[in-house]
């Protein structure tokens, strides 16, 4: 074991968490590239991935009471791994969701639709909690090992939103607080209906190729 590992949250099995991600991105962008190709069309228009960082993670488990071990970064949370994936348009993204379903080495143990059910504050987004097999060894000793993921599936609208209202939720003593959450929840209603709307002429430039 190196020094850095050592310290880290993730013990030994940091090093496998990037390439697991590696992994998975290497797949979803495969697959969007060849259906580019096939259609024209993009699946999707950006990607983030990332491992979250030790810091994040370590105050993650503090805010749920974990000890700061790799069983709790690795068993009991399920987000070191985190990709998302932003669309231009809503069927995109359940196109993606699709996608992700129909891997053998991908389970899917958790989703949640806050696009067809949008959290109270206007929040929409699709997000899965995957279980991914893998070569490694993982953190309860089975090799090949389990390793869960986070994905994160939105249009560039709902990501935009999703920005601006994260800032102002890590803002302390924000000033017309009220009316910021007030117009932020107009704003994300007005981007989803955009969106609904963007989608029904796609469908209707497409029907006429
Ligand atoms: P944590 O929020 O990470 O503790 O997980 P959770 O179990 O509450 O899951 P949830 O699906 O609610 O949220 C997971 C992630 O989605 C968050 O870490 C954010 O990145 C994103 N997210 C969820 N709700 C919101 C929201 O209201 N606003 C923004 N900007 N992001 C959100
Ligand atoms: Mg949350």
């Amino acid at each position: 074991m190196n020094n850095t590992n050592e310290y880290s949250i993730y013990g030994e099995y940091k090093d496998n968490l990037q390439t697991i991600l590696d992994t998975i991105v290497g797949r979803i962008t495969a697959f969007s590239d060849e259906e580019y190709d096939r259609s024209g069309i993009k699946l999707h228009e950006h990607l983030i991935a990332r491992v979250k960082s030790e810091e994040s993670m370590r105050e993650k488990c503090q805010r749920r009471g974990l000890p700061e071990t790799p069983h709790s970064a690795l068993a009991e949370l399920t987000d070191s791994i985190g990709v998302r994936i932003v669309c231009s348009f809503i069927d995109d993204v359940y196109e993606n969701v699709r996608l992700i379903h129909s891997y053998d080495d991908i389970e899917v143990v958790q989703e949640k639709d806050y696009i067809k059910h949008a959290k109270p504050n206007g929040y929409r987004s699709y997000h899965m909690i995957i279980k991914v097999k893998t070569p490694f060894c993982d953190v309860l000793g089975r090799t090949p090992g389990e390793y869960f993921a986070e994905i994160q599936l939105r249009t560039i609208a709902m990501d935009s939103w999703a920005s601006l209202e994260h800032k102002m939720k890590y803002k302390k003593n924000i000033a017309n607080s009220d009316l910021i959450v007030c117009e932020l929840k107009r704003c994300a209603d007005e981007l989803a209906a955009c969106d609904v709307s963007m989608q029904t002429i796609r469908n209707l430039i497409l029907q006429q190729e």
